[in-house]
């Protein structure tokens, strides 16, 4: 038997982000690969699932609806524990930032299995932005045994916070990665309604929010200047939003943008359809965390719904602005780009500081290193600042 080794996630980000991973660790016949999900989210989680063709081993289908921060740990700590008394891996693997990030990082000390966190040194620098997944990955990073920091910031981050540097590797971020799959130059949308927008005459503006700081008059504010932008260019802006399938955002979503011809409001979107449309829009608006790493790649300018991000490489780059969520300023902003052709065009540009599609291949060199399957450690991503 090989090294066994065990992915363990639960949405649809950190899928989307581990895939690659995952399709990069079963190529090594000194692997044991397999795969946990909590289910922390299932539809949205399965349609990630689907479009990689990943079939986990274990799914403990924890979601329930409207659950608590509480709800989701406690059900992922009791479910994990009984997969990792059963398997015994040599590795948990474990992405980013979310509450079974944190869970199985936790349980998997508890079983005193080492610890590979995925997208490892992020940091906002404030408690409750974002919430709580800025706690999250710092307890993380406390129990992890190995981390896979994706830009130099990332690293230098965790060397602060006094993390060993020979446990660090910069990697890139595995998301890059997921892009090369997925953004395909001639692409055809399976949702129709995409293929019938004329994204050379409209100003197509996609937006995502769901960030649990946002729920609440933050989100309402968002909706409401998206509905005002939507009203004072009728002819030019087309909005299309994917809603996340919280009911606490998707109530909202509906009650304030619905109706609107130029805002289409649909089901989450599949990653390839969604990251094909960011592929062919005019910018995007969103809180978030992953949109902000995928968009600068693709050369559309973003404006961040949020007042603090752990991603600050693209704002620095300059094709990401923190317009937070107050109306006026989202309003301003907005209407800065779509009607100033300099403004845009400053913002407009393809900047990659986030990963050049070889994540995965170094993350597997470090876990190699790790093991004593190889000597050399694997190179360091360059990029990220
Ligand atoms: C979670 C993560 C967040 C990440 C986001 C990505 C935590 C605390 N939050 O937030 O870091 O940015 O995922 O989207 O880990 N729901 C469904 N079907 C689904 C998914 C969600 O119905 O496929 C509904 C359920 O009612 C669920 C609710 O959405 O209770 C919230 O899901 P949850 O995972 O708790 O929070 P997110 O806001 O999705
Ligand atoms: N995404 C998707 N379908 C959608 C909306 C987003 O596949 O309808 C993808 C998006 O391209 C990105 C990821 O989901 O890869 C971001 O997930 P989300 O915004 O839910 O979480 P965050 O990145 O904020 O943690």
């Amino acid at each position: 038997m090989g090294i066994k080794i065990m992915a363990v996630f639960g949405t649809r980000p950190e899928a989307i982000k581990m895939a690659p991973l995952i399709k990069a660790l079963e190529k090594e016949k000194e692997f044991d690969t397999q795969v946990a999900v909590t289910a922390q989210h299932r539809e949205m989680l399965d349609q990630v699932l689907r479009l990689f063709n990943i079939v986990p081993q274990y799914d403990l289908n924890i979601m329930r609806e409207r659950q608590t921060l509480s709800d989701i740990t406690t059900a992922a700590i009791d479910g994990l524990d009984r997969v990792f008394l059963k398997e015994k891996p040599n590795l948990v693997l474990v992405h980013g930032d979310t509450t079974t990030t944190f869970a199985a990082a936790l349980v998997a000390f508890y079983h005193k299995i080492k610890v590979g966190h995925v997208e490892a040194g992020l940091r906002s620098f404030n408690k409750w932005f974002p919430y709580p997944e800025e706690i999250n990955r710092k307890l993380t990073g406390v129990l992890a045994d190995l981390h896979f920091a994706p830009t130099k910031r990332a690293k230098l981050n965790l060397l602060n916070e006094g993390v060993e540097e020979e446990s660090i590797f910069v990697t890139g971020n595995t998301v890059i990665d997921a892009m090369s799959y997925t953004v395909k130059k001639d692409y055809t949308f399976r949702e129709e309604r995409l293929n019938r927008i004329d994204y050379k005459n409209k100003k197509v503006i996609v937006v995502t929010a769901h960030r649990r700081e946002n729920w609440g008059a933050p989100l309402e504010n968002i909706c409401n200047a998206i509905k005002d932008i939507a009203k004072s260019y009728k002819e030019e802006v087309y909005f299309i939003y994917p809603v996340h399938m919280n009911p606490v955002v998707k109530n909202t979503a509906h009650k304030i943008l619905g109706g609107f011809d130029n805002v289409l409001l649909l089901d989450p979107l599949e990653t390839d359809e969604m990251h094909n449309l960011l592929a062919r829009c005019y910018m995007v608006m969103t809180d978030s965390g992953g949109l902000q790493e995928e968009v600068p790649s693709l050369g559309k300018p973003v404006l961040v719904l949020r007042d603090v991000t752990e991603r600050p490489e693209a704002k620095e780059a300059g094709t990401v602005k923190l317009v937070g969520t107050d109306y006026e300023r989202i309003f301003k902003e907005a209407k800065l780009l779509i009607e100033d052709e300099n403004e845009y065009k400053k913002m407009a540009n393809a900047v990659n500081p986030y990963g050049d599609g070889k994540a995965s291949v170094r993350i597997v060199g470090a876990i190699k290193y790790f093991f004593g399957l190889s000597k050399e450690k694997p190179e360091e991503y360059e990029g990220g600042g």
